[in-house]
């Protein structure tokens, strides 16, 4: 049995993809689900159109400090400023194209919680990690780095997204087995700090789910949702997402 104690969470992450007529049609005819936490986390600068619909909103990305001399950079107060709730923070895009290491992601995490919003923390592993068998070492150093900063207080505020890089826009998505597997660990090793919190903390599936595999991850006892790339910038197939999640 599922723990009904999660509310199941699907979070749309259009990347740097959307246009003032997506953010009109996602407005208009979203259709919200009471049982499920939908989020939709466009460019930036789609933010402030957004924060009017009935769905939540979240950043892609925050800068660590307030203000400052930080050319193309957005602070938390900012992004609260424009109605977010969310912040989707150490996408690998992030980690891989701009060197963000687990330090910086941790220290984001950390300010991210100190201004009141609430952490999509994305954690997973490269192709050559899964077939060097490393999985579960390489998720607990992201996991550590970021307890190391903010204590295990940061599990009752997040949501942590397990997002394999191999199955990122490639099509080619992790089985439920190897989600759950995953997802089973990453709660364990929550649990060892804090186990209440762990117990309630959901946890995201991301990486080439669609319309046609969703429900089958979702089915799973660790999976409490998922982080949508592609299939969110389609209305229709997000939407199928959200009912297969509900
Ligand atoms: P895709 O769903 O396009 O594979 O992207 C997943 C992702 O990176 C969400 O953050």
């Amino acid at each position: 049995m599922k723990d009904s104690i999660r509310k199941p969470f699907v979070a749309g992450n259009w990347k740097m993809n959307g246009s003032n007529e997506l953010v009109e049609s996602f407005v208009s005819n979203l259709a919200l689900n009471p049982d499920v936490d939908i989020v939709i986390c466009p460019p930036a600068v789609y933010l402030s159109k957004l924060s009017s619909a009935s769905f939540e909103v979240g950043a892609q990305n925050a800068s660590e400090f307030a203000s400052g001399a930080h050319t193309g950079e957005l602070s938390l107060g900012m992004i609260a400023e424009s109605g977010c709730k969310y912040v989707i923070l150490g996408h690998s895009e992030r980690r891989e194209n701009h060197a963000e290491s687990n330090e910086l992601v941790a220290r984001k995490v950390k300010a991210t919680i100190e201004m009141g919003l609430i952490p999509i923390l994305c954690i997973g592993e490269p192709l050559n990690v899964r077939e060097s068998g490393g999985v579960f070492d390489f998720v607990k150093a992201q996991l550590d780095a970021v307890a190391k900063e903010c204590g295990a207080q940061y599990i009752k505020n997040s949501v942590i997204a397990y997002e394999p890089i191999w199955a990122i826009g490639t099509g080619k998505t992790a089985s439920p087995e190897q989600a759950q597997e995953v997802h089973a660990f990453i709660r364990k090793e929550l649990t060892a700090l804090d186990a209440s919190a762990a117990a309630s903390v959901r946890l995201l599936y991301g990486g080439s789910v669609n319309a046609g595999n969703a429900k089958d991850l979702f089915a799973k006892i660790d999976i409490d949702g998922g982080l949508i790339g592609g299939a969110s910038l389609k209305i229709e197939d997000f939407t199928t997402i959200c009912l297969a999640a509900s």
